[in-house]
């Protein structure tokens, strides 16, 4: 191995990176930039430097005070998106049966000031943390502010799993299919697993 050139080896720890990162909620972002360190664009101090910022997550749920229409979700996405954009935050939201999961990921601070906002916010109420926590890494940091729309059945399922996540319940294949949705059971189930 200490033979082969720079370049080959690189290419070689980029390989293991990529397949033992295949099938993980890593997002697009750390993946472009391990490929960028692939192709000799970063060393590898700035990459380990790009991918080790801190992220900080908060989850909650919340209940909305008056069902929203389409104009008024539209509204707080276009905002939201906005804010998100200039204080480096990414997330996602998700709505239905009056019903708010909400994901925000950032800075600590960012998160922090956000959420406290967020909980002041008249649109809904009985909002419910469900983590607050440093995170290994983004999961939505291509999105501002991704959003579902879910129905009532996927919002219960949801809820469900992602309160009874610290219990290591068995709970019963749930009937949910988007890739948003996915991505945030996989990566909050993921990391309520016992440490070994
Ligand atoms: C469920 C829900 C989620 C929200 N998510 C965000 C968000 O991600 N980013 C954001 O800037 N505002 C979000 N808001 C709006 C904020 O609560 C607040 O209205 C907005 O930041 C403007 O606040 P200001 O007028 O005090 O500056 C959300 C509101 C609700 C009800």
């Amino acid at each position: 191995m200490e033979d082969l050139p720079e370049e080959k080896r690189r290419r070689q720890a980029l390989t293991w990176a990529l397949a033992l990162t295949e099938n993980t909620p890593m997002a697009l972002a750390e993946q472009a930039l391990l490929e960028r360190y692939g192709c000799g664009e970063l060393s590898l101090d700035q990459l380990l430097g790009l991918l080790e910022r801190p992220v900080h997550q908060v989850l909650y749920r919340s209940q909305a005070t008056t069902p929203l229409r389409d104009d008024q979700l539209t509204d707080l996405l276009e905002q939201a998106a906005a804010f998100n954009k200039k204080h480096d935050l990414t997330g996602l939201l998700c709505y239905g049966d009056g019903r708010f999961i909400q994901l925000l990921e950032g800075s600590q601070q960012a998160v922090h000031t956000l959420y406290a906002k967020i909980r002041r916010d008249a649109r809904h109420q009985h909002v419910v943390t469900l983590q607050d926590a440093s995170a290994p890494l983004r999961f939505f940091s291509d999105w501002r502010l991704a959003f579902v729309r879910s129905d009532p059945l996927e919002m219960y399922w949801l809820i469900t799993h992602l309160e009874a996540r610290h219990q290591h319940l068995v709970l019963p294949q749930i009937p949910i299919t988007h890739p948003h949705l996915l991505t945030l059971l996989a990566a909050f189930q993921a990391r309520a697993q016992p440490s070994r």
